[in-house]
C-alpha cells in the first residue's frame, strides 16, 4: 500500500497547509446535522441541553480523531477507514468497515438530500405538495377552518384519536409518495462527479465562508432575542408527555441526543482522505483534523444555544411551527426584525452548504467503492473509469440508483439514525485498529502517535458503543441486518473473487 502511494506521490502536489485542512474539514462537516439534527435532538431527547450532547458526541469525535489522524499519516492513501482496517485487520474486517461505510456516506448523502428538500420547499413557500417532497412512511393531519392562522391548523395524530367524530371529519390526513427535490439534487451532484468538475478550491472557499458566515450571524443576531424560560428546565423533565425513554429525558436524553446530533460531526474524517496533498502530514493531519472538530465543537455549542433559547424544543416536534426548516422557522417566528431577509438568506446559504456536504459524501463512497472493486472485492463495474471523463461513472450511477432510492423512500429521521450508527461503528474499528497495529507492528515509523493507547482508543470505542445502545432499536435492528446482508455477500462472492484469494 506505502509503494502505491510513493507511486501516487509522484501525481500529486503537497499543497494543502494546516489551515487549508481545517478549512476542507468544515467544508465537509457543517451541514444537515446542525441545521436540522439540533432542533430533532433538542425535540426527542435533550431539550435545551442539546449542548451537552453536542459535547458529547464531540469527545466521541475527537478520541476515534486522534486515531484517524494516526493512520492517516502512517497510511496516507485513499479509502480511509477502510484501507486502514484492510492494512491492520486483515480483510474480513476491512469489508465489515466497508460496509458500515456505506451506511456512513451513502446514507449520509440521503439524509443531507432529504434535509436540502426540507430547506428548498421552506425557501418556495411550502409550495411542494407534501406526497412529493415525502416518503410513504410519513404523514400529516391537517384541519381546515378560517378561524385557524393561515386557515389551517395542524393535528397531532394523539388529538386527531380524541376529536369528536364531527370536527374529524374535517382532517384531511396526507401520506408522502416520494421525495423528488431530494432526488433532484442527487441527480444533479452525480452528473457533476461523472463530469469530474472538480468543485474548485475557490467555491469551496466560498460555501464554507457562507456556512461559517450564517452561522455567527444567527449566534450574534439572535443572542438578544434568547428568552430563559425557554431553558428552563435545562434537561427534559422525567414527566415529560412522550419522553418516558430512557434516553428521552434528563441525562440519558442528553446522551440520546448525542447520537442524533453526531451526525453533525460526520466528515471530518474526510481531511484523512487528503493526507497525501499535505505539506507536512506529520504536524498538519493532526490539526486539520482535530482543528476542524474544535471549531465546530464551539460553533455547534453556541448556535444550539440561541437556537433553544429563542424558540421552545417543544416546538420543534411540532410539524405546523418548527419541525421542518428549524432555523427559518425561529428567524420568522421569533425575530422579526430580520424576518423579511435573513430566512431566505440563511436557506440559500444552507441549501448552497447541503450540496457541497452531499457531493463530498457521494465522492467518499465512490472511493470507498473504487478501492474495493480494486481488490476484487465488489465486481469490476465499480472501478471501470468513462473513457472521457476518466471518473468512475458506473459506480457514481449505482450509487444514485441506490442513495435516491434511500433518499425517495425513506423519512430523513431514519436515514440519519443509520448513518450515525453505520459511522459510529467505523470509529469503534478505526480505534481498535491502532491498538492492534501497535501490538503487530509497533517499529512501523509513525509520523503521528495517538496519545495514551490504548486508553484513548478505548475511551473511544466505549463513548461509540454508548451512542449505539442509545439510538432507536429498530435503527439498530437494520443496521444488523444491513451488516448480515454484507456478510453474506462476502462469503458467499467477494471471497472468492477478492484479489488476496487469486493466484497472480
Ligand atoms: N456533518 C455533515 C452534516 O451535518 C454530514 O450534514
Amino acid at each position: 500500500m506505502l509503494a502505491q502511494a510513493a507511486d501516487n506521490e509522484k501525481g500529486l502536489k503537497r499543497t494543502l497547509g494546516a489551515g487549508h485542512l481545517v478549512a476542507l474539514g468544515i467544508g465537509a462537516i457543517i451541514g444537515a446535522g446542525l441545521f436540522v439534527r439540533t432542533a430533532a435532538a433538542s425535540a426527542e431527547a435533550a431539550g435545551p441541553a442539546v449542548t451537552m450532547s453536542f459535547v458529547v458526541a464531540a469527545i466521541a469525535c475527537a478520541f476515534a480523531g486522534l486515531c484517524y489522524a494516526e493512520f492517516s499519516a502512517m497510511i496516507p492513501i485513499s479509502g480511509s477507514a477502510y484501507t486502514y482496517a484492510y492494512a491492520t485487520m486483515g480483510e474480513l474486517a476491512a469489508w465489515i468497515i466497508g460496509w458500515s461505510l456505506v451506511l456512513e456516506y451513502a446514507l449520509g448523502a440521503a439524509t443531507v438530500s432529504i434535509a436540502w428538500s426540507e430547506y428548498l420547499n421552506n425557501l418556495l413557500g411550502m409550495k411542494i405538495p407534501f406526497q412529493w417532497c415525502h416518503s410513504p412512511f410519513e404523514h400529516v393531519n391537517l384541519l381546515y377552518h378560517k378561524v385557524f392562522k393561515n386557515g389551517v391548523m395542524f393535528v397531532s395524530d394523539d388529538v386527531l384519536k380524541a376529536l369528536p367524530a364531527a370536527v374529524k371529519g374535517m382532517v384531511v390526513t396526507t401520506h408522502g409518495l416520494i421525495n423528488l427535490p431530494a432526488l433532484f439534487i442527487l441527480l444533479a451532484l452525480t452528473l457533476l462527479l461523472i463530469k469530474g468538475t472538480q468543485e474548485s478550491a475557490f467555491i469551496n472557499a466560498i460555501i464554507v465562508f457562507l456556512k461559517v458566515a450564517i452561522v455567527l450571524l444567527f449566534i450574534f443576531l439572535g443572542w438578544h432575542y434568547i428568552k430563559p424560560e425557554n431553558h428552563t428546565p435545562y434537561l427534559i423533565p422525567a414527566n415529560a408527555s412522550g419522553h418516558g425513554g430512557m434516553f428521552q429525558h434528563g441525562w440519558g436524553g442528553v446522551l440520546g441526543g448525542a447520537a442524533i446530533v453526531f451526525f453533525a460531526f460526520i466528515g471530518f474524517d474526510a481531511v484523512s482522505t487528503a493526507a497525501q496533498e499535505a505539506k507536512n502530514p506529520k504536524r498538519d493531519m493532526p490539526i486539520g483534523i482535530l482543528g476542524s472538530l474544535i471549531v465546530c465543537t464551539i460553533l455547534y455549542v453556541l448556535f444550539s444555544y440561541v437556537l433553544t433559547g429563542i424558540a421552545n424544543w417543544q416546538e420543534f416536534a411540532d410539524p405546523s411551527k418548527g419541525k421542518e426548516a428549524s432555523v427559518a422557522y425561529a428567524i420568522k417566528t421569533y425575530m422579526p426584525h430580520y424576518a423579511s431577509w435573513m430566512p431566505t438568506m440563511v436557506t440559500i446559504a444552507i441549501l448552497a452548504g447541503f450540496s457541497s456536504v452531499i457531493l463530498v459524501m457521494l465522492m467518499g463512497q465512490s472511493r470507498v467503492f473504487y478501492s474495493m472493486a480494486n481488490d476484487g472485492l465488489l465486481p469490476k463495474a465499480f472501478s471501470d473509469l468513462h473513457p472521457k471523463f476518466r471518473t468512475p461513472y458506473k459506480a457514481n450511477w449505482i450509487l444514485f440508483a441506490f442513495v435516491g432510492s434511500f433518499a425517495a423512500f425513506i423519512p430523513g429521521s431514519i436515514a440519519g439514525d443509520l448513518t450515525s450508527i453505520g459511522t459510529l461503528f467505523a470509529f469503534m474499528l478505526v480505534c481498535a485498529g491502532v491498538i492492534i497495529m501497535r501490538k503487530t507492528d509497533p517499529d512501523h515509523p509513525r509520523p503521528f502517535r495517538t496519545p495514551l493507547v490504548p486508553l484513548f482508543p478505548i475511551l473511544g470505542i466505549g463513548i461509540c458503543f454508548l451512542m449505539i445502545i442509545s439510538l432507536p432499536l429498530n435503527t439498530q435492528l437494520s443496521a444488523l441486518g444491513w451488516m448480515l446482508f454484507g456478510l453474506v455477500i462476502y462469503f458467499s462472492y467477494s471471497k472468492s473473487r477478492s484479489k488476496l484469494n487469486l493466484p497472480s
